[in-house]
């Protein structure tokens, strides 16, 4: 299933974001707000347990999530949303996928992973701001998997219909996130209007 999140202050921030000449730190710090958002509104269905707790004032039946969180960023860009997201849950653990896009082929190249034990139970959020032809994040999900992870959640900010429909053939069972979702790719496999390199972008590496 697909959510394209409809939301003023996403759709603000993302402008902000857009914008070519908006520098590395408030492209961080509004990537960071958005993922913020996006979380609060992903997780209005997660399910809670009921538990027996003790307020000054008595006793009462409180709730707590009844599944662990585990955040897992594509390196580099997805790391970039990691604290917008611990900001709401900060009992969320972070597993760890590197991968990088070869640029004549577009495929993906993995050279990282490394994720929390017990990921078969947990609620699974890969992080990506970009879902361009849907290699990465199609390889992400494919190597959660092979970790044991059953629950998954794509959560990216700008996505294209060539990236969903990727994701939605190999993966039908994950559920997709954008803060918005844009026009084509270009020649050289980037989204238009999109938001340029993310990675290059939140580190200052061009
Ligand atoms: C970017 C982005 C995604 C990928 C999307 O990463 O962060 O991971 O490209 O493209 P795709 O949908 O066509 O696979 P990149 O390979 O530039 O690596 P980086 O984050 O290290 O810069
Ligand atoms: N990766 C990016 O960082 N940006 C794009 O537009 C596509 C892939």
């Amino acid at each position: 299933m697909l959510y394209v999140f409809d939301h003023p202050m996403i759709a603000h921030k993302l402008t902000t974001m857009r914008k070519i000449e908006t520098g590395t730190k408030d492209f961080r710090q509004h990537l960071e707000e958005i993922a913020s958002l996006m979380a609060y509104e992903i997780t209005h269905d997660f399910p809670t347990r009921e538990i027996p707790i003790e307020t000054p004032m008595g006793k009462t039946i409180g709730h707590e999530l009844a599944q662990d969180v585990v955040l897992v960023p594509v390196l580099r860009a997805g790391l970039g949303m990691v604290n917008g997201i611990q900001n709401l849950i900060p009992n969320a653990k972070v597993g760890h996928v590197g991968l990088y896009r070869n640029e004549e082929t577009l495929e993906p190249v993995e050279y990282y992973a490394k994720f929390p034990k017990n990921l078969d139970k947990a609620i699974v959020l890969i992080l990506d701001p970009m879902l361009a032809t849907g290699g990465s994040a199609k390889a992400a999900i494919d190597i959660v998997k092979k970790h044991g992870a059953k629950n998954i959640k794509l959560v990216n900010l700008v996505g294209v219909q060539e990236g969903i429909d990727v994701i939605e053939k190999a993966h039908p069972d994950v559920d997709i996130y954008l803060a918005a979702k844009d026009e084509h790719l270009n020649e050289i496999g980037y989204i238009v209007p999109g938001l340029g390199d993310a990675g290059d972008r939140i580190f200052g590496t061009k």
